[in-house]
């Protein structure tokens, strides 16, 4: 009925609101994403012009500028709590920026960047500590275009309930009434489908709700942004929202991957990070100007999804020099080698390609195909053009690692101390010419057993034929828990040039060592692997935010339980048992936290092994608790699942409450 009415709000306000060409928003602005830093991802509200000043310098002094990044933002909370009474106008917040913000952003263009600022189109800002600009436009836009304001990110809280269109639409005309360039960044979260009208009235638009720092909100907010590619495209962008790079609960891996990502779709790219505080791999991620080039093309195509299965993704973005950037990424929890073609990305026939890895900055000779052996949640990102110049490159040579599978549902890489598995090393020849006395290998950490079961040698390896051997690997009992690396390569000659190397790695985990005693609370045993829908999930607490240990005491419909787990959909927990336990029991529900929202469903699932062995059926927040039961007898592992029951993930706080292992 609300989102009717929404529609309805929308058709009226179309027809009485112009938004026509002839008062659209400076065509000038933003032919390519913005570019900058925004503080909102790291501190909230606990902002001070000291933190923008220093970002402002640290552009200057580490490069960023001259790496693109200009626009240096202010979010929520800058302003006194309310107007001048005098004039109408805002205020700066007396403590947090004392000196105004007139003189920062002073402070920003003396150093050749842009200064940006924030406000909502409601009675107050999200986080309600300054008045918001709906009904106070006109003043509102002058006071920011006095104060040298570049850039104005317009929320959406508080609204009154008036429609989006009018809303934005009255903040346009009031910043171009100014006549002051001010690039406009519309953030209602997607909510009225802005891609369909923010052409003309903003630079970008939110696609969706909020980032966080977490691998799976990030996934999350690709899946909403990646089919919007048609609506993007020079001064009109479609905006995942900002950067986490950096923010440190994210694998570097998967930071790269957010980087490629964002780059790839054309989304602003406005760091979310203290800039004094990150680390220098994660400043080098943000500092990759192949990548930000990527981004920046003018030719401003916001790069398509061409094939996504089973979590393997290809993404391409076709460059105003005729050259197709391709992202290819494993959103998937396993190793993957991921591939298209040239043809498929639909670059001209050529005997040759130059394919350019724009993280590891090297140039490859392909016949076509465009591949890369990537970790669970990593992603490599190229540029591919047919060249005439290919053979001066090194051969392209895919080369990967794989462990075999063992038990369904469990991640191959996972290796009970003990046990063989078998590793298998795979190197193909993508280049156009062959290459000569090619041989694969394998190496364990030391103490680990390596038997070989085959190995292939081939003194010529033309286009597209392959090498590959197999070990038998056992990490000795005695392991110490954790990730261990293994670590496989290629080696052949190419003809001219000497001999080449390809290695390859894999990481497998050695699970602790099952729990001892005869009855175990399951929040007390080690997890081996844990993935959930909102933060990771929780040891005798509800779920409660996205950070770890923030929940509250498990409490399904009024019952509360002192131990138990915390999770949200989807969420997979994967317990080592070894075989030494005969069963699990728990009660399963929705958690009453955040009960106000009257919403939540989820089914629980049991499995031992790849048996699954109990199953809750649908459990909405209404109902009380069930109890599960299920045998473990032989099984190694215990995986226990929160699945989303079909209406989206929000709200889904699961809980495992009384969890049990009897052994
Ligand atoms: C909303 C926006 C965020 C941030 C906060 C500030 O949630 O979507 O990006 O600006 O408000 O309160």
């Amino acid at each position: 009925m609300r989102s009717l009415l929404t529609a309805l709000a929308l058709v009226a306000a179309s027809v009485v609101v112009p938004a026509s060409p002839a008062t659209a928003a400076d065509p000038e602005l933003a032919l390519t994403p913005p570019m900058g830093f925004n503080n909102w991802n790291t501190t909230g509200c606990d902002i001070n012009e000291q933190m923008i000043r220093d970002m402002a310098d640290i552009f200057v002094s580490k490069g960023l500028k001259d790496a693109g990044y200009s626009y240096v933002n202010v979010d929520d909370c800058w302003a006194d709590a309310t107007r001048d009474p005098a004039t109408g106008r805002l205020r700066n917040h007396p403590t947090r920026f004392p000196g105004g913000m007139k003189a920062l952003a002073d402070y920003v263009h003396a150093r050749g960047l842009k200064f940006g600022i924030y406000t909502s189109a409601g009675t107050q800002t999200c986080a309600k500590t300054m008045p918001g600009a709906l009904d106070h436009e006109e003043i509102d836009a002058q006071t920011f275009a006095d104060w040298g304001v570049d850039y104005l990110k317009y929320d959406n809280c508080n609204n009154q309930g008036r429609p989006a269109l009018e809303r934005y639409t009255k903040m346009r005309d009031a910043l171009k009434k100014t006549g002051r360039p001010i690039v406009y960044s519309i953030c209602e979260w997607g909510q009225n489908k802005p891609w369909e009208w923010g052409k003309g009235v903003g630079q970008l638009w939110r696609t969706t709700g909020d980032i966080n720092d977490t691998w799976s909100k990030t996934v999350e907010i690709l899946k909403l942004n990646a089919p919007l590619d048609a609506y993007a495209g020079p001064g009109h962008w479609n905006d995942p929202d900002m950067l986490e790079v950096g923010n440190g609960r994210q694998t570097t891996t998967e930071y790269k991957s957010h980087f490629a990502l964002w780059s790839i779709m054309a989304a602003p790219l406005l760091i979310g990070a203290d800039l004094r505080k990150i680390s220098q791999e994660h400043l080098e991620i943000l500092r990759n100007k192949e990548i930000i080039a990527i981004n920046q093309d003018k030719l401003g195509v916001q790069g398509k999804v061409i094939s996504q299965k089973d979590g393997q993704w290809v993404f391409v973005k076709p460059l105003a020099n005729g050259d197709k950037a391709v992202a290819l990424f494993n959103e998937s929890e396993v190793n993957a080698t991921i591939s298209t073609t040239a043809r498929e990305i639909g670059l001209p026939r050529s005997i040759g390609y130059t394919v350019r890895d724009l993280d590891q900055h090297r140039n490859f000779q392909s016949a076509g195909k465009i591949s890369a052996a990537l970790p669970p949640h990593g992603t490599a990102i190229f540029r591919v053009k047919a060249s005439q110049d290919w053979y001066r490159y090194e051969p392209a040579l895919d080369t990967s690692l794989d462990i075999a599978a063992q038990i369904p549902g469990i991640p191959s890489t996972i290796t009970p101390a003990g046990e063989p598995f078998v590793a298998t090393v795979t190197a193909t020849n993508q280049a156009p010419i062959p290459v000569l006395n090619a041989s694969v290998a394998l190496t364990a950490p030391a103490g680990w057993k390596v038997e070989e079961l085959s190995s292939e040698r081939a003194p010529v390896l033309l286009t597209s034929q392959s090498v590959q051997g197999k070990w038998r690997v056992t990490p000795p009992a005695g392991v110490t828990p954790g990730a261990h690396a293994l670590n496989g390569s290629l080696g052949v000659t190419w003809v001219g040039h000497g001999r080449l190397a390809r290695p390859v790695g894999a990481s497998v985990l050695v699970p602790v060592a099952p729990p001892s005693g005869a009855s175990v609370w399951a929040s007390d045993v080690v997890f081996t692997t844990e993935r959930s829908g909102y933060g990771p999930v929780e040891r005798d607490r509800s779920n409660g935010g996205y950070v770890g240990g923030d929940g509250k005491t498990l409490t399904i419909n009024g019952k509360t339980y002192e131990k138990g787990l915390g999770a949200h959909a989807n969420a997979e927990l994967i317990l080592y048992v070894g075989g030494r336990c005969t069963s699990f029991s728990s009660d399963v529900g929705i958690d009453d936290e955040r009960d106000v929202n009257q919403q939540g469903s989820a089914i629980f699932e049991v499995w031992a092994d790849g048996t699954k062995v109990a199953d809750s059926g649908l459990r909405t927040w209404q109902d009380d608790a069930v109890s599960l039961t299920g045998s473990l007898t032989g099984a190694k592992f215990l995986r226990l699942v929160v699945n989303d029951s079909g209406d989206g993930v929000r709200y889904d706080r699961g809980d495992f409450a009384g969890a049990k292992l009897t052994c």
